[in-house]
């Protein structure tokens, strides 16, 4: 029996932000000299959306999950580092609400999900992989997806405490679901490190955070983002209802890729998996989550949008960060370690 390491190594720095931090870090105590937000501070310059603020990002954020090997866990809820977090949480969200449409039709936004486009699909990375995608190709995207699904479903477990009645029992039912429904082996975090390894690739949890680029990091702390702030309990509702619409279809797509590859059974299943459960979870997610939500709570309609469109948002610019180097026939990861 393979046991998952608990906590990760503190990654390599990407740039004065992510050096602040993660050198803070690296200190024996929490006492934080950090301060961000003055004019002629790095973290006012930094793109919003790069490598360098979303790394710090994540750090920050993974001491809320499970830390990283040497770091002390006090580091958690150091009141500096929380300040610091603050400032770079505050250019994200600025960011992502100066790029999305906003809005209250949530039934509308929902349905757009689901609506299956006719037309090619220049820009979605599951159909590239469904009819052109090489082993190679697929390997990466499963790298890039590893971040989150190695945690699959812990971001949005910080909504539980922050619904009420039926809302809150339909959502435990899905999450229930992606832990396993009650079976270690059946979690499908477990499922994915079992992908990862019939892959040939590193089962290790954040075992490539450093060598994803920005835009994966960025889909992650949306994520965390969301579920760290209970006045965000809408768009994580939102983000978490657009995944499971979105995750079915693509997740065929994804079986289709490894079918004409002949990809090891291991691959197929946690995506066969997706196929079943989140055709489920959409109805879930849609009438019993979302839709009670907004009977109990209807001025939340704004952040269940926001939630859904920053996601969708987010994972559009990865797959045009992804297909834009596999057309030009590199790599989409950063050259740090060979996969
Ligand atoms: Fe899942
Ligand atoms: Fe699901």
């Amino acid at each position: 029996m393979l046991r998952a390491r608990m906590s990760a190594p503190l990654p390599q720095p990407r740039g004065p932000v992510s050096d602040a931090v993660i050198s803070t870090l690296a200190q024996s105590q929490p006492h934080s000299h950090l301060a961000g937000g003055r004019p002629g501070d790095p973290i006012t310059h930094a793109d919003p959306l790069g490598g360098d603020l979303q790394l710090a990002l994540y750090v920050c954020y993974e001491l809320h999950y499970r830390g990283f090997s040497g770091v002390d866990d006090d580091w958690e809820w150091d009141p500096q580092l929380l300040a610091f977090r603050g400032v770079l949480e505050e250019r994200f969200l600025n960011y992502l609400r100066g790029h999305t449409g906003g809005g209250t039709d949530v039934t509308g936004a929902l349905d757009a999900l689901s609506t299956e486009p006719v037309d090619d699909q220049p820009n979605s990375l599951s159909h590239y992989l469904a009819e052109h995608g090489t082993w190679a190709q697929l390997r990466e995207f499963f790298v890039h997806r590893s971040l989150y699904h190695l945690k699959e479903a812990d971001p949005h477990a910080w909504a539980i405490p922050r619904l009420v009645d039926g809302a809150k029992a339909a959502f435990v039912a899905v999450e229930f679901d992606e832990f396993g429904g009650g079976r270690g082996d059946r979690m499908h975090s477990t499922l994915f490190a079992a992908l990862l390894r019939a892959a040939d690739l590193d089962a290790t949890y954040l075992g490539y955070i450093d060598c994803v680029p920005p835009e994966a990091l960025a889909t992650v702390n949306f994520m965390s983002l969301c579920g760290l702030h209970r006045g965000l309990r809408g768009a994580l509702v939102g983000l978490f209802a657009a995944a499971e619409i979105t995750t079915a279809p693509s997740a065929k797509r994804i079986v289709a890729a490894l079918d004409r590859l002949d990809g090891p059974q291991p691959c197929r299943h946690f995506y066969t998996e997706h196929i079943e459960a989140d055709a489920v979870h959409e109805q879930v997610l849609r009438h019993d989550v979302v839709g009670e939500l907004l009977r109990q709570e209807p001025e939340l309609a704004a952040d269940v949008i926001f939630g859904i469109e920053a996601s969708e948002w987010l994972e559009a610019r990865l797959a045009d960060h992804v297909l834009g180097h596999w057309r030009r026939g590199v790599s989409s990861l950063l050259p740090v370690r060979t996969v």
